[in-house]
């Protein structure tokens, strides 16, 4: 995609993050419908179905031959990464947004052939964007965002998935030992801001493609080191746990995966 087509199509997102976070916010004062998924722990709102089947509609329109893979079912059921396909999560975070009305996440990523071509993560109710790509750049809001400092695991928040931790799952307790301290928010959305703004050296979670899709594609074009710590590379269609962090920290947390593995 060329400049021109890749500033139409990020300025076209933005207007839809505006209509979003309006939408949102009023439906916050009204009273949702609460729904459980998988657990009871896994939520799901009217308002994460009427976010999702706003952007799967908008996106039918801007770019009709793209394939849609969205948490709540509204897209397509993808089986290839051929061809472009838009990753959708309407609310990440959907706990924080019944419970608290806060730290939850709106994320948007286009990937072609299975490499990230643009993404957006926003902070709803702080209408805060990160957005760009590769070969666009990438900006907080308005302004150009540069990589963070290259900054070690001992030196900084690492950012980690609490029900991870919770049960115990091998080599997590180890790495929140190692860094500084550890974070845990409840989105991954709001966790890869937190990394990509230089607020927190690593984030890693077991996620689906949706959770992960923007936050990938804002890592790498901004030069941070994404891989995972399971045996499988990262896949774009599966679930997988997704580390996203900077250099040292990358470096640092494949040298304390060796101990226990
Ligand atoms: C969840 C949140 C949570 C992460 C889970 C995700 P959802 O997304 O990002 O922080 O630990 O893996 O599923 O369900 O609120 O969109
Ligand atoms: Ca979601
Ligand atoms: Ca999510």
């Amino acid at each position: 995609m060329d400049q021109t087509q890749l500033q139409k199509m990020d300025e076209t997102v933005l207007d839809w993050l505006d209509d979003i976070s309006h939408l949102v916010m009023k439906r916050v004062q009204q009273r949702m419908q609460i729904e459980t998924k998988s657990s009871h722990r896994d939520l799901v709102t009217n308002v994460d179905r009427e976010v999702e089947q706003y952007y799967v509609q908008h996106i039918r329109t801007f770019d009709p031959e793209a394939q849609i893979l969205g948490e709540e079912g509204f897209g397509d059921a993808v089986k290839s990464t051929e061809g472009r396909i838009w990753y959708v999560d309407p609310i990440d975070g959907t706990m924080n947004f019944v419970k608290q009305q806060d730290e939850f996440a709106t994320m948007v990523a286009v990937y072609e052939d299975g490499e990230p071509v643009m993404a957006w993560i926003m902070d709803i109710t702080k209408h805060d964007v990160v957005h760009g790509g590769p070969d666009f750049g990438v900006f907080h809001n308005d302004e150009p965002l540069h990589a963070p400092t290259d900054t070690a695991l001992k030196d900084g928040l690492i950012i980690l998935s609490g029900a991870r931790l919770l049960y115990e799952e091998k080599g997590f307790t180890e790495l929140a030992k190692s860094a500084l301290g550890y974070r845990v928010y409840g989105s991954a959305g709001i966790s890869y801001l937190h990394v990509l703004t230089g607020k927190a050296v690593a984030y890693l979670s077991r996620m689906r493609p949706w959770d992960f899709a923007a936050g990938v594609a804002l890592a790498k074009s901004l030069g941070l080191k994404v891989g995972t710590i399971d045996e499988h590379p990262l896949n774009m269609l599966v679930s997988g746990s997704v580390l996203v962090a900077t250099e040292k920290t990358f470096d640092d947390i494949k040298l304390i995966q060796k101990e226990w593995t």
